[in-house]
């Protein structure tokens, strides 16, 4: 197996296969163009430039577009801080070369099937049969897509099956909670972890690699908060759900982001509102802090979080007995 793209350190030479996730050419202040790129592996991914497009090296660079696997020679060059890979060469696979795609996908360390499998039968455990319908109808319908679908395209679960693994680790957290606060609903709570992000598979194009490149032009007009009550309501009244259950499971979608920046219009008005709240933050912090430790070496720092204002999180030395 190659050498993880995550390993590489500043001045090291790059030679193999990875994913190219996004390719932009773009003008620099000079006048210049260069192609901006976003390239990964199952480590993670990197910014890559290709600054000089006269190289004949790099003469099939501008019709190289995103989502796909390509060849690269590079070096890695730190800019501000970050790790940034200055590509040399660069050409599309053939058939011949030796590499398997699946191997550079960067995926959930939970298979997509299993994950759902798992999902839908704590959906079929909800005591409440509307809560249990609306639920189970919406996992049987978006089987397929939530089997592979990341839940960003960049950041917190930007990974193959990362929108199932996020809702998993969510209803682990929601049963333990539901044990310790007895004001908590269990079959609330559930319902709103399972689909509080469900309209994600309509915010985020993704392909069955799970790598999304871009929003849909209804996700970035809308976003998944007013997607997402669009298909709560419709489902709802399709089952003929009461009015006041469908109101409810609509405010945990509208209020888990719960501040107006972040797209909640209002904040959550009932416990398991405010719990589901709490559960999307923890589990979407938790990923980016385990993230950025990966690599690190006792005694050092991660790079800064960009999504948790620039803090670095330290790995001791000291090791558990
Ligand atoms: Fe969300
Ligand atoms: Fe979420």
């Amino acid at each position: 197996m190659q050498k993880q793209l995550m390993e590489y350190k500043t001045g090291e030479k790059v030679l193999g296969f990875f994913l190219l996730k996004t390719s932009v050419l773009r003008t620099s202040n000079k006048g210049g163009e260069y192609l901006d790129m976003v390239i990964a592996d199952q480590s993670g991914d990197m910014i890559a430039k290709v600054w000089d497009l006269n190289n004949p090296d790099v003469q099939q660079a501008r019709d190289i577009t995103g989502r796909q696997v390509v060849k690269i020679k590079a070096v890695i060059t730190d800019w501000n801080g970050q790790r940034q890979a200055k590509i040399q060469k660069i050409r599309k696979i053939t058939p011949e070369d030796p590499v398997n795609t699946e191997e550079l996908v960067p995926s959930a360390p939970m298979d997509g099937k299993d994950m759902y499998r798992e999902i839908l039968e704590k959906a079929r455990a909800i005591g409440d049969p509307d809560f249990r319908t609306l639920t189970t109808a919406l996992l049987e319908e978006n089987r397929e897509r939530l089997e592979y679908f990341p839940a960003a395209t960049r950041n917190h679960h930007a990974v193959k099956g990362g929108l199932l693994y996020h809702v998993y680790r969510m209803l682990l957290t929601a049963e333990a909670v539901c044990g310790i606060y007895p004001v908590l609903s269990r079959d609330i709570l559930y319902c709103g972890v399972i689909l509080h992000d469900i309209a994600k598979l309509d915010e985020i194009d993704s392909n069955e690699l799970g790598m999304a490149e871009n929003y849909t032009f209804e996700g970035q007009m809308l976003g998944h908060i007013v997607q997402g009550i669009k298909i709560i309501d419709a489902k709802c009244r399709a089952l003929g759900t009461p009015d006041e259950k469908r109101v409810m499971v609509e405010h945990m979608i509208l209020s888990h982001h719960f501040e107006p920046e972040f797209g909640s219009p209002k904040k959550p008005m009932f416990p398991e509102a405010e719990m589901l709240h709490f559960l999307d933050l923890m589990d979407a912090r938790m990923y980016d802090i385990e993230k950025s430790l990966e690599g690190v070496a006792p005694g050092g720092f991660s790079d800064k979080i960009y999504s948790m204002d620039n803090r670095k999180m330290y790995k001791p030395v000291f090791e558990e007995e």
